[in-house]
């Protein structure tokens, strides 16, 4: 893999919003954003100028909340700071993560369709494993376990740049923890990515050491310090 190919993690939300999430993309001049209910996350280029933040303030409408995710621009002086949190991205490695290959379909684990979106919601509102709205299941695919028919654990994709796929609202109910599910839930999504010749990355707040230790046992790797921030638009 070239480090071109790296470098498209450096802006995963412009990169996934031009590219596979197109289709899921509002956009004002160079300004773009994901639709709403979808995800709250919003793109600029590199280096925006006056006019390409007026026209994300546009886009996004007066007062509204502006989640430029791990972008490092800072907006002019009038947006208000919401939030600022440290992270970290993480990759797998090239050929995919290491251990034992998986088995085949695993019985316990499920694909989430449209019909489970309340029972996803529910659960994201449960463990807060970062944002999860209605039509967030549609950025690609969710899986889950189901204990006794009720969903207690889920993981799915979230943002497409070219040649990868990052894995996101890794959540297990605190009643079902420690039992395996979310390393299985991330196994499984990664070796489907890694099926289709792309490689899985994820995002994980620094202060969530247990996650951060599930993703390191798995075999994910840091590749850079993030911080996550939030404005709200003039
Ligand atoms: C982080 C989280 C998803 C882990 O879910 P989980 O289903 O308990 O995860 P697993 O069971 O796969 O692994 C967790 C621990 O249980 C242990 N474990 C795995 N299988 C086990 C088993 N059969 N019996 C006992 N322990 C087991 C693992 O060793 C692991 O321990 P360690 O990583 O601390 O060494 C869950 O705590 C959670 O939902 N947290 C809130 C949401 C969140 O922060 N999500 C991550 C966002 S990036």
């Amino acid at each position: 893999m070239l480090d071109s190919d790296v470098a498209v993690l450096d802006d995963p939300v412009g990169e996934s919003l031009r590219g596979r999430h197109g289709h899921l993309a509002r956009r004002l001049g160079r300004a773009a954003g994901y639709l709403p209910q979808v995800a709250t996350f919003s793109a600029v280029s590199a280096d925006p100028d006056p006019a390409e933040w007026a026209d994300l303030a546009r886009l996004l409408g007066r007062g509204e909340p502006a989640d430029l995710f791990s972008h490092p621009a800072t907006p002019p002086a009038d947006w208000k700071p919401v939030f600022s949190l440290d992270g970290f991205q993480m990759i797998a490695p090239a050929g995919g993560l290491p251990g034992r290959p998986e088995a085949g379909p695993d019985a316990e684990v499920v694909e989430l369709g449209a019909g489970d979106v309340p029972e996803m919601l529910d659960l994201a509102a449960r463990t807060r494993p970062g944002p999860f709205w209605p039509r967030t299941r549609e950025l690609g695919t969710y899986l889950g376990i189901r204990e006794n028919g009720v969903l207690v654990a889920m993981a799915g994709e979230r943002l497409r740049p070219p040649g990868w796929t990052e894995i996101s609202a890794v959540c297990t109910a605190p009643e079902a923890r420690g039992r395996g599910h979310a390393g299985r839930l991330v196994r499984a999504l990664a070796a489907r990515i890694t099926a289709r010749s792309e490689r899985p990355f994820l995002h994980v707040a620094a202060a969530n050491t247990g996650a951060l230790a599930l993703y390191e046992r798995l075999g994910f790797v840091i590749r850079k310090p993030v911080t996550f921030r939030g404005f709200r638009t003039p």
